[in-house]
C-alpha cells in the first residue's frame, strides 16, 4: 500500500476528474467548479496543446485543487510535467523509460495497468497504485476482480468508461482506491462554461463515495 500523500489524496476524494482543455483561459474555473462540488483533484491530460499551460495555471492558482498530469506517455514529459507544477502523474499504460524519468522526478506515479504482464511490471517497479485502463472494456468489475486475484499488493484507479451509475461496484472493492472519469466534466460544459453542471456532477460523485464509505 502507498503511502504517497499525493496518492492518498487522490483515494481519499474517491474520484479523479479526467479532464481535457483545449484553452487555458478555462482552467482555473473549472478547478473551481470542481472544488465548489467537493472535489479537491484534478487529472489535467496532456491531450491538447493547452494542456501544459493549464496545469500551471492551476498548479499556482488554485492550491486547494491537487493538480495531477494525465497522459503522460513518453520519458520528456514527465520532467515538463513537473515544472508545470503536477504533484501526481498518471498515464494509460507502463513504460520502463516512463518509470525511470518518473523515479527522476520523485513524483508518485500511477501508471495503467489491464493485463497481469502489466502489473508483474507495475510491482516490479515497486508502482503499487495503478491506474486499470481501460476499466469496462478490458473486463469492468468481474475483470478487475480476476487480474488483481494474484497481485495483492496493488491498489487500482480504474478509469474509462466509469460513470456516477457503476462506481458504486468498483469502489466496492476493496482494492479500489478510487475511480477515474471524465464524465465530471463534459466537453459540452467546458464549451459553454457551464460551471454550475461540474459542480452538480462533482457533488452528486462526491455524495455516492461518501454513501460507499
Ligand atoms: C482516460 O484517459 O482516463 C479516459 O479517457 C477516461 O475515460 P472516460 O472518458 O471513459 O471516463
Amino acid at each position: 500500500m502507498s503511502t504517497d500523500p499525493e496518492i492518498a489524496r487522490l483515494a481519499a476524494c474517491g474520484v479523479v476528474p479526467v479532464v481535457v482543455i483545449d484553452e487555458v483561459e478555462v482552467a482555473v474555473p473549472l478547478a473551481e467548479a470542481l472544488l465548489a462540488g467537493g472535489i479537491d483533484v484534478i487529472e489535467i491530460t496532456l491531450r491538447r496543446p493547452a494542456a501544459m499551460a493549464a496545469l500551471e495555471e492551476v498548479a499556482r492558482r488554485v492550491p486547494a485543487i491537487l493538480p495531477v498530469a494525465g497522459t503522460v506517455v513518453t520519458p520528456a514529459q514527465a520532467a515538463q510535467v513537473r515544472d508545470a507544477g503536477a504533484r501526481a502523474v498518471v498515464s494509460p499504460g507502463f513504460s520502463e523509460s516512463v518509470d525511470a524519468a518518473m523515479r527522476a522526478t520523485g513524483l508518485p506515479w500511477l501508471p495503467g495497468v489491464s493485463t497481469a504482464s502489466d502489473c508483474m511490471r507495475a510491482v516490479e517497479a515497486g508502482r503499487l497504485t495503478c491506474k486499470f485502463f481501460p476499466a469496462e472494456q478490458s473486463g469492468g468489475v468481474p475483470g478487475l476482480k480476476a487480474l488483481s486475484g494474484p497481485f495483492p499488493q496493488l491498489r487500482f484507479c480504474p478509469t474509462g468508461g466509469v460513470s456516477l451509475a457503476n462506481l458504486g461496484s468498483y469502489l466496492a472493492l476493496p482494492q479500489v482506491a478510487c475511480v477515474g472519469g471524465s464524465w465530471l466534466v463534459p466537453a459540452d460544459a467546458v464549451t459553454s462554461r457551464d460551471w454550475a453542471t461540474v459542480t452538480r456532477l462533482s457533488r452528486e460523485a462526491r455524495a455516492k463515495v461518501a454513501e460507499l464509505r
